[in-house]
């Protein structure tokens, strides 16, 4: 009699104490990694620099046949991205290599790699940048003039969209910008373009009033491109800021923020499932390393492989690396990978959970076929998969290298993580 009494004791004392055992163990593992909540940036002071920036990120007379945006393809109604695996070139008749990123919290200040490949690099200690222009890199950079307005990886990387061909700029013979002989000219160009007309939908104010209000110290000859990437970084940086998810209130300290299923799926996130160990920081991915997650290779047909990192560094050892993405939004920003190879949570959490199987098995759906308006093709050769494979294998990440055998319980927990914890309600539209 007296057991079952106890026994009854115990039963009505731990169920409702498991809730408090679970943030127990979580906020151990909070402190273990080291996982600090995003903080809000202070209010940018300069407000006609952030009208700037925000008239230039949706103007399509930006692009050098006047048809695309950032916002085309940074979309916040489709998660700041593009919905698409790929990205469509700006006639549409093409695509990009590579699914376009979500820009939340872009303008942190950890971000100091840009693109898949992490090509643009800002380091904030020597304020040197390296880029795909040789004329803004290295301690005395020949395009100082350019480089001494950009403070940030993200107000660099907004100079590049503008001169690729497929992106922005179009191609030869099409207009004054694409005919450009050089990078430089073809920045040079946008700048009179904009110089002589109006923002798209505003009658009153021209683009040379806007920029005097934004940078009211500089003559308007001094204007270069490099004040229109410090304008739209600074739009970026303060308007695509996300810090209300259930996760980020729970970092916060609110117990209550996420359910518990949530909380299951959290440590799994950091525990059996090892994911902690490359999506690490408040973000979930602070954009500041490279790995390689042996994620299917496919594209336009003929294939050409990205190596992504391994392209930049030259260091094969890098082949199939690419920029570790935070995951905040995460259940907004599909398709998934550098190439939009999955086109659910479900698919990634499988292809983690058995990487080699996934990866040999990956083809394309008619679905996926669907969503791109050119002939696509697979890496499907054993001889580049086991590549492909083995860069995952490096020995740097050692959770990588066995199965992780998750069950479905946990694959479920997991998944519901990923899609309602880290879902901010700002940005779901
Ligand atoms: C045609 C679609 C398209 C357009 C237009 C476009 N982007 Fe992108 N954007 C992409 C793709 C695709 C990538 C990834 C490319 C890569 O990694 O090589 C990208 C990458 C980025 C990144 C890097 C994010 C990260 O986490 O590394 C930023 C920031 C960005 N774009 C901002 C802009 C801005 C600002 C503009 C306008 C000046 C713009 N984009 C125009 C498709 C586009
Ligand atoms: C070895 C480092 C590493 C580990 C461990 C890791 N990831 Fe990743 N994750 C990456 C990299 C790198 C990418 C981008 C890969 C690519 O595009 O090919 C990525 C991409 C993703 C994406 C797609 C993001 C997007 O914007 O498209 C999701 C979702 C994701 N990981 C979730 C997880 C989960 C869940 C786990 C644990 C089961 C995990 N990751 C473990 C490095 C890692």
């Amino acid at each position: 009699m007296k057991t079952l009494f106890l026994l009854l004791y115990f039963a009505v004392t731990i169920s409702p104490s498991h809730s408090a055992l679970i943030d127990h163990h979580i906020r151990n593992k909070i402190e273990e990694f080291n996982i600090r909540p995003v903080k809000t940036l202070p209010i940018n002071p300069n407000r006609p620099l952030i009208e700037l920036g925000h008239q230039l990120f949706e103007e399509k007379k930006l692009s050098g046949n006047r048809t695309i945006s950032c916002k085309t393809c940074h979309n916040p109604d489709t998660g700041t991205s593009d919905g698409l695996p790929l990205s469509q070139t700006e006639n549409k008749k093409g695509i990009l290599r590579r699914n376009a990123p979500a820009l939340y919290n872009a303008g942190l200040a950890s971000h100091n790699f840009m693109f898949w490949d992490g090509r643009i690099y800002y380091d904030p200690k020597t304020k040197i940048f390296t880029t795909p222009e040789e004329l803004l890199n290295g301690e005395n950079p020949k395009a100082s003039e350019i480089t001494s307005v950009l403070t940030s990886a993200l107000a660099a990387q907004a100079l590049f969209p503008l001169v690729s061909r497929n992106e922005m700029m179009g191609n030869a013979g099409e207009n004054e910008i694409a005919d450009a002989p050089d990078t430089m000219r073809a920045w040079d160009k946008i700048i009179e373009r904009l110089k002589n007309e109006n923002p798209t939908g505003v009658d009153t104010e021209s683009y040379a009033a806007l920029f005097s209000k934004a940078y009211p110290e500089i003559s308007p000859d001094n204007i270069n491109i490099g004040h229109v990437g410090e304008a739209i970084a600074a739009f970026e940086r303060e308007e695509f800021q996300s810090t209300g998810s259930p996760f980020q209130k729970y970092l916060r300290g609110d117990n209550g923020a996420m359910t518990r299923e949530q909380k299951e799926g959290f440590a799994v996130f950091m525990g059996r499932g090892h994911c902690i160990q490359c999506h690490t920081g408040g973000e979930l991915g602070e954009k500041n390393m490279f790995a390689s997650v042996a994620s299917p290779q496919w594209g336009e047909a003929p294939l050409v492989l990205d190596k992504g990192r391994g392209e930049i560094t030259g260091d094969e050892k890098r082949n199939f690396f690419f920029l570790v993405p935070s995951l905040l939004n995460i259940n907004l920003t599909g398709p998934y990978m550098h190439n939009g190879a999955y086109q659910t949570l479900r698919e990634v959490i499988d292809h983690y959970d058995y990487v080699s199987e996934s990866l040999n098995n990956f083809v394309i759906t008619p679905e996926l076929q669907k969503k791109i308006p050119v002939k696509v093709a697979v890496a499907g050769s054993q001889v580049i998969l086991d590549d492909i494979w083995l860069s995952s294998q490096s020995g740097l990440f050692p959770e990588l290298k066995n199965r992780l055998r998750l069950n479905d319980q946990e694959k479920d927990y997991l998944e519901i993580f990923l899609k309602e914890a880290l879902t901010d309600p700002k940005w779901d539209r």
